[in-house]
Order: C-alpha cells, then sequence, then structure tokens
C-alpha cells in the first residue's frame, strides 16, 4: 500500500487518555491548546509519500518532482519538502514569494498558469524561477519581451492540451480539447516558429500537459506520454529542434471514503516509465528529464481538520444535524464540488457508532454541509470532530466568508506540535479596511 491509499494520516491511533492522537499529540489537547477549527499535518505521513516517489520513480534516471504547491502552500511544507529533494510547481506571485522566503533553490521552481500578469512575470524572472511553463500565445509574447527586457533567456515548457478526457469532477479535469489550459495541438507549429525564429530570449526545452485531478486511472497516463513523446519526435523531425524535457503534470488520486480505491504511486510510476520506455523505443528519442507535478496526493492524507460540535436540530421525522465551528470557508470542497469525507469524534473514538447525522457547517448558507451523513457516536456540544483528509484545497482554497478568521495551522511530529500558520485575529479581518475621510466627517 503506499500512503495516498490510506484514509487517515499514519500515525493516527488512540491514546491511553481514550483520545484519537496523531503524531504523538492527543487532538483534545489540541484543541484546547490551539483553539478549533484547526488544520493538523502529520509529518510522519508527509516523509512517507515523498519516500513513496522517490522509490516508485527510482528506476527512471532522471525525474525532477515538483510538488503542486496550490494543493497547499505555506513556508513551513515547502521548506520540508525542499529537503525531501522536491522542486515546485508555482502559479502566482504568492506562491512564488512563499517558496523564496522559504529559502527554496529557485532554479527549481516551475511557474504554471493560464493568465500570468506582467508583475508576476518579472517578479519569476527577478527571483530566477527555473521554468515557465506557457500556456498560450499571449504569454509566449510577453514573456519574450519581460526576459528581453532582462537580458535573460529564460527556459520554457509549452503547456499542450493533449485532448484527453478523465472521469473525475468536471471542474478539475483540465486535458480535454475544450480545456481553457495550453495550445491545442494544431496550434503547437506556430508556437515553436515564432520561438525559433522570433523569440530569442525564450529556449524551449520540453512539453508539459495535466490530464486532471483526483484521478483513479493509471492508462491515461500512458496516452497522454505517447502523445507527448510522438509530438517532441514530431518537431525533432519538422524543426530540427531537439527537447528534452516532458512534465506529464499531476493528478494523483487519494482515499477520502472506503469507497475511494486510487492506484498507489507505485502503479502510477510503473504506468509512467514503461510508457515513456515504449514511446522512446518507438519515436526513437532519448530518454527526456521527467516533470511530475503531484499536489493532492502529497498532502491530503497528512491532514485533518478538528472542529468543535456547538449547536443541533432535530427536523421532526428529518434530519439530525450538528453545526461545527468551521465549514465552506475552511474547506470548500463538499459545496464546490459535492466532496466527500470521513470523520470520527477526537474524545470518542472507540464508542458505537449509533447514530446517522448530518454535519453542517457555520456559515450562512444552507449549502454549507461539510458531510452529508455519517454514523457517529451520540454527540454532545464540545466534542471534537476530527475530519480527515483535509490537507490539500481546503486552507489553499479558505475564505473569510462571513468574515470569519482563517483557521492555524500545526505540524505534529514525535509527540511535539508547532504552529505552522496563525490563527487570524479580529485585526486581521479589519486590516485591510479603509473609511474615506469623507465618512469619517459626517459622522454624526
Ligand atoms: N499541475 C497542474 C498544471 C495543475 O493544474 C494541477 C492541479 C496539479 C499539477 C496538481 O494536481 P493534483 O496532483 O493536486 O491533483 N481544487 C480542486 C483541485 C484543482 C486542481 C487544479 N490543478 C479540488 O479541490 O479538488
Amino acid at each position: 500500500m503506499s500512503t495516498n491509499q490510506s484514509l487517515k494520516p499514519l500515525s493516527v491511533k488512540v491514546n491511553e487518555q481514550g483520545n484519537l492522537e496523531i503524531g504523538g499529540c492527543d487532538l483534545v489537547d489540541l484543541a484546547n491548546n490551539y483553539n478549533t477549527p484547526l488544520y493538523v499535518l502529520d509529518e510522519l505521513t508527509i516523509r512517507s509519500i515523498c519516500k513513496d516517489y522517490k522509490d516508485a520513480f527510482e528506476n527512471y534516471p532522471k525525474v525532477n518532482m515538483m510538488y503542486a504547491s496550490k494543493a497547499l502552500c505555506c513556508m513551513a511544507l515547502a521548506k520540508l519538502l525542499a529537503g525531501e529533494g522536491f522542486g515546485f510547481d508555482v502559479v502566482s506571485a504568492g506562491e512564488i514569494y512563499t517558496v523564496y522566503k522559504a529559502g527554496v533553490d529557485m532554479s527549481k521552481v516551475l511557474f504554471n498558469g493560464n493568465n500570468k500578469s506582467f508583475e508576476e512575470i518579472n517578479l519569476a524572472i527577478e527571483l530566477g524561477v527555473g521554468r515557465f511553463s506557457v500556456d498560450n500565445f499571449f504569454e509566449l509574447t510577453i514573456l519574450n519581451e519581460i526576459a528581453a527586457a532582462h537580458h535573460k533567456q529564460v527556459d520554457i515548457l509549452l503547456r499542450i492540451t493533449p485532448g484527453i478526457e478523465c472521469h473525475t469532477h468536471e471542474y478539475i479535469q483540465t486535458g480535454h480539447l475544450d480545456s481553457k489550459f495550453g495550445f491545442d495541438l494544431t496550434q503547437v507549429d506556430e508556437a515553436v516558429e515564432l520561438i525559433v525564429e522570433q523569440y530569442k530570449n525564450l529556449k524551449l526545452r520540453g512539453l508539459h500537459a495535466h490530464i486532471g485531478s483526483q484521478i483513479f486511472e493509471t492508462n491515461i497516463y500512458a496516452d497522454e506520454i505517447e502523445i507527448l513523446i510522438k509530438e517532441i519526435s514530431r518537431l525533432d523531425e519538422k524543426y530540427g529542434i531537439k527537447l528534452d524535457e516532458i512534465n506529464v503534470g499531476g493528478g494523483l488520486g487519494v482515499k477520502y471514503v472506503e469507497s475511494d480505491l486510487p492506484p498507489s504511486t507505485f502503479d502510477i510510476a510503473e504506468k509512467i516509465i514503461n510508457a515513456l520506455n515504449q514511446s522512446i523505443q518507438k519515436y526513437k528519442i532519448d530518454p527526456p528529464i521527467l516533470y511530475i507535478e503531484p499536489g493532492r496526493s502529497i498532502i491530503s492524507t497528512a491532514g485533518v481538520t478538528l472542529y468543535t460540535l456547538g449547536s443541533s436540530k432535530q427536523v421532526p421525522r428529518g434530519k439530525k444535524y450538528f453545526a461545527v465551528d468551521g465549514g465552506m470557508a475552511d474547506n470548500a470542497r463538499p459545496s464546490m464540488y459535492g466532496a466527500e469525507y470521513c470523520a470520527q469524534v477526537a474524545n470518542k473514538p472507540n464508542n458505537d457508532l449509533a447514530h446517522t447525522v448530518t454535519i453542517a457547517g457555520r456559515f450562512c448558507e444552507s449549502g454549507d454541509i461539510l458531510i452529508k451523513s455519517i454514523n457517529l457516536p451520540e454527540l454532545e456540544e464540545g466534542d471534537i470532530l476530527c475530519v480527515y483528509n483535509t490537507g490539500a484545497y481546503n486552507y489553499s482554497m479558505a475564505s473569510n466568508y462571513n468574515r470569519v478568521q482563517k483557521p492555524a495551522m500545526v505540524l505534529v511530529a514525535d509527540s511535539e506540535s508547532e504552529l505552522i500558520i496563525k490563527r487570524e485575529s479580529l485585526d486581521d479581518i479589519v486590516a485591510h479596511d479603509l473609511i474615506p475621510d469623507r465618512l469619517m466627517k459626517n459622522d454624526k
């Protein structure tokens, strides 16, 4: 089994006090000490998935693992993953600045995105970002101009749309033909001609594609690789350019609920490496450097969110609702994608799961339901609910809806917990508000 196939962080267990613990830290103590909602990250699980990826790809000599920061981006995680040998896929000035401030080697950073701004490109060049994955003609033009202004030649990949549909939520498919991302295969020649003939400040290194996210099928990676390698060989024949890098994107799924059966990192790696070796032979090209960009599978399983249970409501002849002190602003995935989660009560992990309940959020929307139906023990106000698999796309998509402060995040390992993101304060909430003088003067 690989780490992404586990429903819970690897270090979770019931301790002598009869509470759940992760990384040797009692979750009820964490809730008391740091308050709730609280994101908790298990270092052991993160290091374990990193090892899985490294072991799984060890048979391919040239692999660049780029963690997709959009899944969760903060300085402590960047530092930890850089130490594990990962580079970073970033998509904004904010993500670039975060990894830079964490002391990451910027040559191991790859800048993705379909509408990078002038300022973001400028910052990326100034800070020495190693690769740009260029998404469209507009970007080619401005990137060349900005690189020229810096008297630099920047290394680029071309992002292409391979025309592959994967069976995941429509919003997180990206490789299908009418996707907003990347060059259509019919546009690649025009882009390559522009780079070779006119855009002297761009150096084309290879091709990039990303099919989608929360992927459970392994065969589509083989289809993607065949398309990328065939294209590299065609460009060599037609233009005599040797591209020696391919980026197959991210996407490996995780297990949110028992019925989810994601493939392991080892299955994915085997499919990718076999497909690469076959295509290399078929199209007679040298083995390229392989980039992979996993996000969710690196960080999802390591993360849980702790909530305190508050009010409840029994709908006559209907559902029993229990409300927690967080919801759609700290985890947008259920309301956005209909995502499912599983949970346990941290202070009652061994009690009978006697009741089927609905876990509601505290935000002012009927759609703010975290878990539609789950069997839990008899619940009381003050119980601590631990929702599993919230490491990816929870904090990174969090908002201040209803002007609620974003939660804190702690990293746990060896019975120690450390704050890695502070809880926002009420002063943080109003920190960017301004009142025009005119309104102040009219104060009655
Ligand atoms: N590379 C590119 C170019 C991407 O667009 C993405 C994700 C990744 C890598 C990482 O994919 P992963 O390994 O995490 O599946 N907010 C959605 C997921 C959006 C994914 C967007 N792109 C969710 O919560 O499910």
